[in-house]
């Protein structure tokens, strides 16, 4: 059974919930003047704002109890030792070698290989077939395979270097690869295949489509000189046609949503160039140590792994938006689905037992502003409950005179307005003072006290946002200890692809269809007729 639940903290933090039913956040702020100073962290030149939570310092140190109990230093010390904390795949859980200052051999090989190729590629060293430069990488592959360089490379694009675009394609709809190959030209392309085990059907099916596509407008020969891989399995990429020569290796240790720090970064630093590349590790390595060496209370991840264990089982919000006030984080919403949902989407604990408490909540969201035209109704005053988690960046990272003031303007109103709120009796004085229809003050009142976390970065740059994506990485380790269950392994996902293998050939019309329930044999049927 999970540890935590038969702790004295667990039930304290039963009562405080019953206490803060009762207690807004306009009556916290008014209570405890000093609640934000109180209520907020820094570190480095990063501000994390808590005090916008329905939460104080009672519950924090509830949790700091809850952190011992469910030994999270135990937990810590094992990971990097290369202890098999993914107990149901039977692997260590290493990213964090990833990025050490003086990494192990086989990572160190890696890197400088990585770092070659990159200065080769970017010299024009690396030449296609015909002897022209590469302009274009096109990364093939899927999940953690894709959505970490992804995401980093929009988030960093203004470190991307001139006369190199990298491209990412992933469905296995054939519009994504078809729309990506649409604007690009076999001579100048390089693709490189992303994949941990080599077998994901998406994957796989894109990159043979690129090959053709290649081979037809080149000649087979070609493909040596247009296709590396990332990989584990390099029997695999040698079987598909690739030379080992080029082939980028990983490790089993490495989960896919964790690999951003391995080879699978190779596009990132084919975009930004490999030394802002290493940055990027330095600063994941700088949120590493604080994250190893500071107690629970000014600890980063913890602090936000105890916001969401609060949120979702104390006060029973299970769902959070993820709200950057950056455009260039974008994508961070959608990283952070796989990073979170796959990693604490779980019911079973380590025991393979049930859980008795709700485990991770739905992550989603956009970039402000453009989600308040979209969404924010819903936030402000419908009558679901979410939690939000605002990410703004002092400094504008394409600097254009008047905007980096509004968007943190935005930004900042929209918290303030969560919590606030605003009450009917406000707003039939504000309808009064402007002579309009005072029925419409249900209309205009704002209910409030709704919960939200503000991080305040200073920049983004390479460093800055490695530190980020190490601080949810450690956020999910921490929140997989307090509830008691591998983070590491995503059974979740096979079923589905365990299913769709034995519906393929019903559906190219190779086998009968049979063996499936009346819903999916007639979906079969009015495809095939
Ligand atoms: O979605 C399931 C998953 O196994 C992810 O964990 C992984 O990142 C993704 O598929 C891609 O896998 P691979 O890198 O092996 O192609």
């Amino acid at each position: 059974m999970n540890p935590i639940l038969s702790s004295p903290a667990w039930q304290e933090l039963g009562r405080e919930a019953e206490r803060w039913q009762a207690l807004t956040l306009r009556e916290a702020f008014a209570h405890d003047p000093a609640r934000f100073s109180r209520l907020s962290r820094r570190w480095r030149d990063w501000l994390l704002d808590l005090s916008k939570q329905r939460l104080d310092a009672r519950i924090l140190a509830f949790c700091g109890e809850l952190w011992s109990q469910a030994d999270v230093p135990g937990w810590i010390a094992r990971m990097r030792a290369g202890e098999t904390i993914n107990h149901t795949e039977g692997r260590a859980v290493l990213h964090i070698a990833l990025r050490e200052a003086q990494p192990r051999a086989e990572v160190a090989a890696v890197l400088a290989k990585m770092r070659a190729f990159c200065a080769d590629v970017h010299a024009g060293r690396w030449r296609g077939a015909t002897g022209e430069p590469i302009t274009d990488v096109v990364n093939i592959g899927i999940g953690g395979s894709d959505l970490g360089p992804r995401m980093a490379t929009q988030a960093l694009a203004a470190y991307r270097l001139p006369h190199l675009r990298v491209h990412y394609v992933a469905n296995v709809d054939g519009a994504d690869l078809a729309t990506t190959l649409a604007s690009l030209r076999p001579e100048h392309t390089l693709f490189i295949v992303a994949s941990k085990t080599f077998t994901t059907q998406e994957t796989m099916q894109n990159a043979l489509s690129a090959r053709a596509w290649l081979a037809s407008a080149l000649n087979e020969a070609a493909v040596a000189r247009h296709f590396v891989a990332v990989s584990t399995a390099l029997d695999k990429v040698a079987a598909f046609g690739i030379d080992p020569a080029h082939a980028f290796a990983f490790w089993e240790w490495v989960g896919g949503r964790f690999s951003l720090w391995s080879a699978i970064g190779l596009p990132l630093a084919l975009a930004i160039g490999y030394e802002r590349f290493a940055e990027m590790l330095a600063g994941a390595r700088a949120m590493d140590e604080h994250f190893f060496t500071t107690p629970p209370d000014e600890n980063l991840p913890a602090l936000l792994a105890f916001v969401d264990l609060w949120n979702t089982d104390f006060l029973g919000i299970c769902t959070r938006a993820v709200l950057p006030y950056s455009h260039s984080l974008g994508l961070l919403p959608r990283y952070l689905q796989q990073l979170e949902m796959e990693s604490l989407g779980k019911r079973i604990d380590r025991d393979g037992e049930e859980t008795a408490y709700a485990t991770q909540s739905i992550v989603w969201g956009e970039p402000g502003t453009n989600g308040q035209h979209a969404f924010y109704q819903l936030l402000h005053q419908g009558t679901l409950s979410a939690a939000c988690e605002f990410i703004a960046v002092r400094k504008a990272d394409f600097p254009l005179a008047g905007h980096q003031e509004k968007l943190l303007a935005n930004c900042f109103a929209q918290s303030a307005a969560l919590m606030w709120g605003k009450s009917e009796s406000e707003a039939r004085a504000e309808l009064a003072a402007a002579g309009a229809q005072a029925s419409l003050a249900p209309y205009k009142t704002f209910p409030g006290n709704r919960p939200s976390t503000t991080l305040l970065l200073p920049r983004l740059d390479p460093f800055e946002l490695g530190a980020l994506i190490a601080l949810y990485e450690h956020k999910v380790f921490v929140l997989g200890c307090l509830w008691h269950i591998n983070a590491f392994d995503q059974w979740g996902v096979e079923y589905g692809k365990e299913i769709a293998g034995r519906l393929l050939p019903m559906l190219e019309g190779k086998a009968p269809i049979g063996g499936v329930d009346p819903s999916t044999a007639g979906l079969l049927e009015a495809c095939r007729q």
